[in-house]
């Protein structure tokens, strides 16, 4: 049964992955490209260098990492619930927060299936469609960190500091 609200802290599990997460996004973004150069390349044919080629199949492995990532965390999140929002904050900003997480996973999740559904098929529309997110996966991220700063520097819950490793704060 979810136990959701009754829980102060977020379990370590789920902080380790929320941090992961960030660490795999920031690998994305700077091996991109290179995963682009490995579709392309693979598409035509083409002979690639050695590192463009591990870094293409870097970018299915840590994309995949995400998938489970996310997938183990929302699992946690049902099975032992999630730490309140805090009570401290305006409606507006708690209902933003709740929409921002929202799409948040379903990025996070739509994107790798996008990603290794286009790798198996070998269909560029699919990769499209892939590729089409990370915008939109991006202003999401810098609406979540904004919000992040502004609960604890504007607001001044505990909501930051409860998210990171080792502290088990209520906000
Ligand atoms: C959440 C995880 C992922 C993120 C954030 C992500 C992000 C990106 C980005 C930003 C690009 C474009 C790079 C550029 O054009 O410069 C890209 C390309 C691509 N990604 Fe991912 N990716 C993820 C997971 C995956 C996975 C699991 C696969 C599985 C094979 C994959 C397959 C591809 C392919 C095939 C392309 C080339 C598409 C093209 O050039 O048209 N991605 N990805
Ligand atoms: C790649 C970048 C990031 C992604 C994809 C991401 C994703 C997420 C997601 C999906 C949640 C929802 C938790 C849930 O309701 O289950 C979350 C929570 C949270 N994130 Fe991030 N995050 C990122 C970066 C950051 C950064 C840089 C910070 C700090 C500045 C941060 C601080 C937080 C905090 C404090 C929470 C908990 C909110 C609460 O207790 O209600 N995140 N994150």
């Amino acid at each position: 049964m979810p136990v959701s609200g009754h829980r102060t802290h977020w379990t370590s599990l789920s902080v380790f992955l929320h941090w992961s997460i960030v660490v795999f996004v920031i690998a994305q973004w700077i091996e991109g490209e290179f995963m682009a150069d490995f579709w392309d390349g693979t598409l035509d044919g083409k002979a690639l260098d050695q590192s463009t080629i591990i870094l293409g199949y870097t970018h299915i492995v840590l994309g995949t990492l995400v998938l489970v990532a996310a997938a183990v965390r929302l699992l946690d999140r049902f099975v032992n619930g999630r730490p309140p929002h805090p009570e401290n904050e305006p409606t507006w900003a708690s209902i933003l927060a709740r929409v921002t997480h929202a799409l948040l996973y379903a990025v996070l999740l739509g994107m790798p299936v996008l990603g290794i559904a286009a790798w198996f098929t070998g269909s560029d529309a699919i990769a499209g469609y892939h590729t089409f997110f990370w915008n939109p996966l991006l202003a999401l991220i810098g609406l979540h960190i904004a919000g992040a700063l502004a609960q604890h520097f504007w607001f001044r819950t505990g909501a930051l500091r409860r998210m990171l490793p080792g502290v088990r704060h209520t906000a």
